[in-house]
């Protein structure tokens, strides 16, 4: 049994509850970060609670917990769950209120869960092979650069890949892609140029993706931000997705049209590699 988090309290899963009128539940009045775990110790922890505050402040959420607080309720639930590798789920809400489409005021407390997933994360079959991507059309909301729980969409982009036997979608508004249904999206062309869409309100900022971008530059690799179409994506040598849990991933198929050789390319599977290496010996990892 797991021991989650709810409001101040370390609970066994089963006694973690929040109320039927929680705004998260009706509302998805909701924001959350995943922070990955490798070998007890969290990756880029303090970029995803900025990007939660940033995200509470889009929204006009009352401050929640600081960013030490959260800090040390992640460690503990690692310590409890004696977590060596997997993810920390962290979700904030605008707290319990009668269904109201009027906002609670503002010292209504918010509700703040945690719960971990044991699972591997360096590790992966997947990125040995690569997964195949469908295209859609992109049907959130324009704030795609809130991490907020309205991830019907997402679920609904995932499970139309998987009965086309992908893994994942791409989302394209007016004929450009904004980014997966939960990662961004990168091509690498012909001549060697990388490109990932520029920020904007229409997709998140990946804490992965900025890692990358400044891993490229580092390393001499020539990068564009832009919005890039499905068509150049097809005519791409290589592509890859990114995220805090799938890291750099090889994308090897797009509507059903091979990228490159139809599997990872040299360059994902080395920037993956880099990208790893670089991430644990900052977190302090050695492996
Ligand atoms: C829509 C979307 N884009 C991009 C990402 C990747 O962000 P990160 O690298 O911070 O995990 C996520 C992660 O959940 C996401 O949901």
């Amino acid at each position: 049994m797991r021991t989650v988090y709810v409001n101040g309290k370390f609970l066994s899963e089963g006694g973690g509850v929040v109320s039927i009128f929680d705004r998260g539940f009706t509302m998805s009045d909701s924001v959350y970060e995943v922070t990955s775990v490798v070998a007890g110790k969290m990756l880029d922890f303090d970029p995803h609670m900025a990007r939660l505050q940033r995200s509470m402040g889009e929204l006009g959420m009352p401050k929640g917990p600081g960013a030490d607080a959260l800090k040390a309720i992640h460690l503990k639930m690692i310590e409890l769950n004696k977590l060596d590798e997997g993810l920390v789920y962290l979700q904030i809400t605008r707290g319990v209120q009668d269904r109201n489409f009027e906002l609670p005021a503002a010292d209504n407390a918010l509700t703040v869960v945690l719960f971990t997933q044991a699972r591997p994360v360096v590790e992966s079959a997947q990125a040995e092979r690569g997964i195949k991507v469908i295209s859609l059309p992109d049907l959130r909301w324009h704030r795609s650069d809130i991490k907020t729980t309205q991830l019907l969409y997402a679920c609904l982009a995932k499970d139309a890949a998987k009965k086309r036997g992908c893994d994942d979608a791409w989302l394209v508004r007016d004929g450009l892609v904004t980014e997966g249904s939960a990662n961004n999206a990168f091509i690498v062309t012909r001549d060697g140029l990388v490109i990932t869409r520029d920020l904007s309100t229409e997709l998140l900022p990946g804490i992965t993706r900025k890692r990358i971008v400044e891993l490229e530059a580092s390393h001499g690799y020539r990068l564009e931000q832009r919005a890039f179409t499905i068509a150049e994506a097809k005519a791409a040598v290589e592509a890859f997705i990114t995220s805090a849990t799938q890291f750099v991933m090889p994308v090897v198929e797009i509507d059903g049209a091979a990228i490159g050789e139809g599997k990872p390319g040299k360059f994902s599977v080395a920037l993956r590699k880099l990208y790893i290496e670089d991430t644990l010996s900052r977190a302090g990892i050695r492996r």
